[in-house]
């Protein structure tokens, strides 16, 4: 097997660090985001077969701006500064770095000289995307101007034969119109990475990892029916079948056909110890009569742990737990998060304390979102499990305004089940990054028939987002919210009016409790 070439990436906090590890991947290349504080000797050890500085915040002119060994730019592997990692590069080998009459902000026409490697197979001007107040003035012996525009003339340099390449712009922003190619001359030219690291040459990888690190041990893992635990259960089911124990509990909010869809592909498809916990009546027992949107959580979350614990006691001491960890949980902007920390599996309580393990298992942590639903796709997965849209923890609980009972949930879960169905048949699941019903708690007089009613309102939750900590209202067609607000009416009993919510977060978040 050859050994995966990667590319280090050091993070200086600019908000755009984890969209150059995606267009890293997007060539095929593996990359490893580490704070720009990483040891020479820890970078090295790390065997990369080239180095990017980020953007940052900074001024490299501040007395404590962020810095790095200046011994980076001898390891022998090609360096590629962008932004702050630029200006930084600039100023650590001898340029001059200058504060710019004017911000620079916005989509920059670019002349770019395509004779170098860096910028080959560019149009000879080009659209970029620039954010800075800094600039390079005077480049460090060794380097020349490879890229100008009106405001700047060193939108991009280079010293060929040290292997240091620089770019002011970001190229993986698609502002810049062919930011990726730079990327991609950067990666695979440059560095000579052969783009070979796909999702089917990480699952043979892992497949032999996880039962190299797991020899005849065991695994335990909190099945929670998302995505990443799935596709973490399924990975290592691949690597050593039956000596992985899941662990679902079945809380009664679940969606419709959800539970059922788990126990089906974990016993058929991905054949695993599984130990599915029938805890419906346990948990609406104690919700009963809580109307408070976080004292369910709380419930939830104490009675979660609680059956956890009493299933991880039945199955002894383990030697690994695994957990559906993945890149973005490890990662943030400016650092680098405490690695091994344990995730809340299944987002509602945690885990027990006094859980008996030796060591994590997390083979998805290098990957990003989407990245694991690839391998989700490559082992075979149903669509629906790989694709399914997030899903909060406490579940359809907190999607009913009020206390909960039975009635309810059946009415949440039948009106969320035509939404989905529907929004499925008019070909729109991937394009709204989440739907649902919610059961707002308001009665209203009606008529059906000849009869007067006063039922419930459901309302029609759909948001578009990019990271759920901003989202907009999903323009659901009109043509698909008569086909929704007919069927739900005429299908679920005791609910007569169904409403579009039409907020945007903030001020409202996505979901109503
Ligand atoms: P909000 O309602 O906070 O939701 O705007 C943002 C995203 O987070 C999900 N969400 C949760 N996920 N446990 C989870 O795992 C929770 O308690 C929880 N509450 C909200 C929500 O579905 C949306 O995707």
């Amino acid at each position: 097997m050859q050994e995966v070439q990667r590319i280090v990436i050091l993070d200086f906090g600019a908000q755009y660090t984890q969209l150059i590890a995606r267009r890293v991947r997007e060539a095929n290349v593996f990359c490893e985001v580490v704070p720009y504080h990483t040891s020479l000797e820890d970078i090295r050890a790390k065997r990369p077969a080239g180095v990017i500085l980020s953007g940052g915040p900074a001024s490299v002119l501040d007395a404590d701006a962020p810095t790095v060994d200046p011994g980076l730019y001898a390891l022998g592997v090609p360096v590629l500064g962008i932004c702050y990692g630029m200006q930084l590069t600039a100023h650590l080998l001898g340029g001059r770095v200058e504060r710019a009459a004017q911000r620079e902000y916005g989509r920059v026409q670019v002349e770019m000289d395509t004779e170098s490697r860096l910028l080959a197979g560019l149009s000879p001007v080009s659209q970029c995307w620039m954010s800075h107040t800094y600039h390079v003035t005077a480049a460090p012996e060794g380097f020349v101007s490879i890229a100008r525009s009106a405001n700047c003339g060193f939108c991009a340099m280079q010293d060929a034969a040290r292997g240091i390449y620089c770019v002011q712009f970001h190229p993986e922003v698609t502002h810049s119109e062919e930011g990726q190619r730079v990327l991609r001359n950067f990666v695979l030219d440059i560095c000579g990475c052969r783009g070979d690291w796909t999702m089917s040459a990480f699952v043979r990888d892992a497949v032999a990892s996880i039962q190299r690190t797991v020899g005849g041990g065991r695994v335990l893992l909190g099945l929670s029916g998302g995505v990443d635990s799935s596709v973490a259960a399924a990975l290592i089911s691949k690597a050593i079948g039956e000596r992985l124990t899941c662990v679902y509990v079945d809380h009664g909010f679940m969606r419709k056909d959800e539970t059922e869809q788990v126990k089906d592909v974990f016993t058929n498809l991905f054949p695993v110890n599984l130990v599915a916990v029938d805890a419906r009546d346990r948990f609406l027992q104690a919700v009963a009569g809580v109307a408070e949107p976080e004292q369910k959580r709380k419930i939830i979350g104490a009675e979660f742990v609680a059956v956890f614990a009493q299933e991880a006691e039945k199955i002894g001491a383990v030697d690994f737990l695994a957990q559906g960890t993945i890149y973005p949980d490890v990662i943030e902007s400016g650092s680098v998060k405490g690695s091994a920390v344990i995730k809340s599996h299944h987002n509602v309580g945690g885990l027990p304390e006094n859980l008996r393990f030796k060591a994590l298992l997390e083979p998805l942590r290098m990957l990003f979102k989407d990245e694991v639903r690839k391998v989700g796709e490559e082992l075979g997965m149903p669509a629906d499990m790989v694709w399914r849209q997030p899903f909060p923890g406490p579940g359809l609980a907190i999607r009913i305004v009020g206390d909960i009972t039975e009635e309810k949930l059946g009415i949440v879960r039948e009106s969320d089940a035509i939404l989905r169905a529907e929004v499925g048949a008019a070909g729109l699941e991937r394009s709204i990054n989440q739907y649902f019903t919610v059961l707002t708690g308001v009665r209203s007089v009606g008529v059906m028939g000849d009869e007067r009613t006063y039922d419930y309102t459901v309302a029609i939750r759909a948001v578009t987002t990019d990271d759920f900590m901003t989202v907009d209202w999903a323009r659901l067609p009109y043509d698909l919210l008569a086909r929704v607000s007919e069927r739900i009416v005429n299908e679920v009993g005791h609910v007569n009016r169904v409403v579009f919510d039409i907020t945007t977060k903030p001020p409202a978040s996505v979901e109503w409790e």
